[in-house]
């Protein structure tokens, strides 16, 4: 068993491979001066289990891109199973068409994987859980949450409601609500008028005088929790706290975070969020 990572998040493959006993596999990282980029693994991988750690994180297109020479590269040294980790999958908003002439780019990035020649993928909480039969090979889908769910248990909050920030989060949060001693569900009616910004309408559900936990699988510009915590507060939450597995945080997310209402903003480190340290409220679990 061979474990490489790619530049996006070092520091996780560092962790995932020493909680194995192993030592991150020797690779090279280049850019030409053109942009292009170059991988060489720098050991025989011939007949092993080769697996590849790189969430396609920001630079999303360089680190997908990494992502695909890296198992063509494994494919072409003969490796016996290439198996791409791929902790925070990206592209994965657009699914399916919501309008004509779109792409559907989280198949778009399946087929690739694919084409490139990995055998299998673990990815963790994908957007939506029908990615995974945009695969035709083996794909491992796995949690944050169990990290997640443990950290927020130990807080041992009271009058708890676990809140789905839209509609589409429900089936997540329930499961959440329900390994946190069947906690009440309340319901964000999310609307977007164009893509990372978002317009909260309704709450279905009672907050007043709980402690609401949203729970999402990604912040991005963290509009939606900043809404999110705006509204629980009008009806009346106590505390509000975010709860996500992948810190995208892009554009004013940061800025969002740090001055918005929240008793706490936990996250894992699927992605590297640099600089963490000035984002006031921010937690961040492994989830090596
Ligand atoms: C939406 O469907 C996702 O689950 C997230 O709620 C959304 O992508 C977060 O984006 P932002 O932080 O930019 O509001």
């Amino acid at each position: 068993l061979r474990i490489f990572s790619g530049s996006a998040n070092e520091p996780l493959a560092q962790e995932v491979a020493t909680y194995l006993g192993l030592q991150l596999g020797p690779m090279v990282r280049k850019r030409f001066a053109d942009g292009e980029l170059y991988v060489q693994i720098q050991e025989s991988i011939r007949g092993c289990d080769v697996y590849l750690v790189q969430p396609c994180c920001h630079p999303v297109n360089d680190n997908l891109m990494e992502l695909l020479i890296m198992i063509d590269a494994c494919r072409r040294a003969s490796a016996r199973q290439i198996t791409a980790v791929i902790p925070y999958y990206s592209y994965a908003r657009a699914d399916r068409k919501t309008a004509g002439r779109e792409s559907i780019t989280a198949k778009l990035v399946a087929n690739l994987v694919t084409q490139a020649g990995a055998s299998r993928v673990l990815a963790m909480d994908l957007h939506s859980a029908q990615i995974q039969g945009y695969f035709d090979i083996p794909l491992d889908h796995v949690y944050g949450s169990p990290v997640l769910i443990q950290y927020i248990a130990s807080k041992e909050l009271s009058n708890l409601v676990v809140v789905s920030p839209d509609v589409g989060g429900v089936a997540r949060a329930r499961a959440f609500a329900k390994k946190l001693n069947d906690a009440p569900l309340a319901i964000i009616d999310k609307r977007r008028h164009s893509h990372n910004e978002a317009e909260v309408l309704n709450l279905i559900g009672d907050v007043k005088g709980k402690t609401a936990v949203m729970v999402d699988d990604l912040i991005d510009t963290a509009g939606t929790m900043l809404e999110g915590s705006r509204l629980l507060r009008e009806e009346g939450a106590d505390q509000v706290y975010a709860c996500a597995t992948h810190a995208v945080l892009s554009g004013p997310a940061r800025e969002r975070l740090f001055s918005g209402d929240f008793e706490e903003v936990i996250v894992s480190n699927t992605i590297p969020v640099p600089g963490h340290e000035d984002i006031e409220p921010l937690t961040i679990l492994s989830v090596a």
